[in-house]
């Protein structure tokens, strides 16, 4: 049988990687620039969903790079679709149909880029036929780029992510997130997070889902749990975790694919202990 290549073809003299990265460091770039000087900064489905000008300039920014190389690809980026969950999740299954599909957030952390606190990334991913098989990370505060292609393995500046090795939650670092949905997703997070601290070593709340597991990737977390999540905020971060080693499904325990709004990623050890903290708790969203 003929095996398909891991990146499905190359458009003049840049492949899709190249295209990934490079679009993720001049956005960064620029997101870094604008720190501290936000010009227009309005909110979207709830108070705590905000939005400024950086990240529309710099979705504008990636989605043109990104078509100059492939202008038959489809684009799904957070700041083309209507906010809210139901919004999110139709775009996700119309985009599905696409053969190449790019996935951008071109400010993951909005609230910590607004507040100067800097743990922010631009998150882009390619999905052939609804599989992702690029994942850029890049964090501009610390020049970190993670980077990994379906099969062959994850990378931050040319060393190898792997995640961490705890087998116990007990022992295990874990990141959770507030959720801006604080009517439907923030209670049932709240519910997972109290069941989290009374069985985790410590949990963090950066702030910014896509970090969150480019860090479970790097073994810097075990593990992160976030219900109502979109697929800009996971795909690229869910290929780094898996080829970094680790496991990434829904809160059932299902397989990830783009459409999974409700996400347990760790080190693969203690992913079944994570799922039925969750689970015990009512906090799966499902
Ligand atoms: C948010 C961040 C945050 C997570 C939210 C996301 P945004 O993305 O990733 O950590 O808790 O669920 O919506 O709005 O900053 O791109
Ligand atoms: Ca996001
Ligand atoms: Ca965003």
């Amino acid at each position: 049988m003929e095996s398909k290549p891991s990146i499905p073809y190359v458009v003049g003299s840049k492949s899709p990687m190249a295209v990934a990265i490079n679009s993720a460091a001049k956005a960064g770039e620029w997101i870094k620039s604008r720190v501290g000087s936000v010009k227009d900064l309005s909110t979207k489905y709830s108070p705590q969903d905000l939005v400024t000008d950086v990240d529309k300039g710099a979705e504008t920014m990636i989605r043109k790079l990104i078509l100059t190389h492939f202008p038959d690809h489809d684009i799904l980026g957070e700041e083309g679709v209507a906010p809210g969950a139901e919004a999110s999740a139709a775009a996700v299954t119309a985009a599905k149909k696409s053969e190449y599909l790019w996935i951008i957030d071109p400010v993951d952390g909005t609230t910590n880029f607004v507040q100067g606190f800097p743990f922010f990334c631009v998150s882009i991913a390619l999905a052939y036929k609804g599989e992702v098989i690029i994942g850029v990370i890049y964090d501009p505060m610390r020049d970190e780029m993670f980077v990994a292609e379906k099969g062959k393995g994850a990378y931050m500046h040319g060393n190898p992510t792997r995640v961490s090795k705890e087998a116990l939650l007990a022992d295990s670092v874990i990141a959770i997130g507030f959720n801006p949905d604080s009517e439907v997703a923030a209670p049932i997070n709240l519910k997972g997070i109290t069941a989290l601290a009374d069985r985790a070593r410590s949990l963090r709340a950066g702030g910014s889902a896509a970090l969150h597991l480019a860090y479970v990737a790097a073994g810097r977390l075990s593990g992160y749990y976030e219900v109502n999540l979109n697929a800009w905020d996971t795909a690229a971060g869910a290929l780094l975790v898996t080829e970094s080693g680790g496991i990434v499904t829904d809160t059932a325990g299902n397989p990830y694919d783009i459409g999974v709004r409700n996400l347990i990623a760790s080190n693969g050890k203690i992913q079944q202990q994570l799922l039925d903290v969750v689970s015990a708790a009512g906090a799966t969203g499902l």
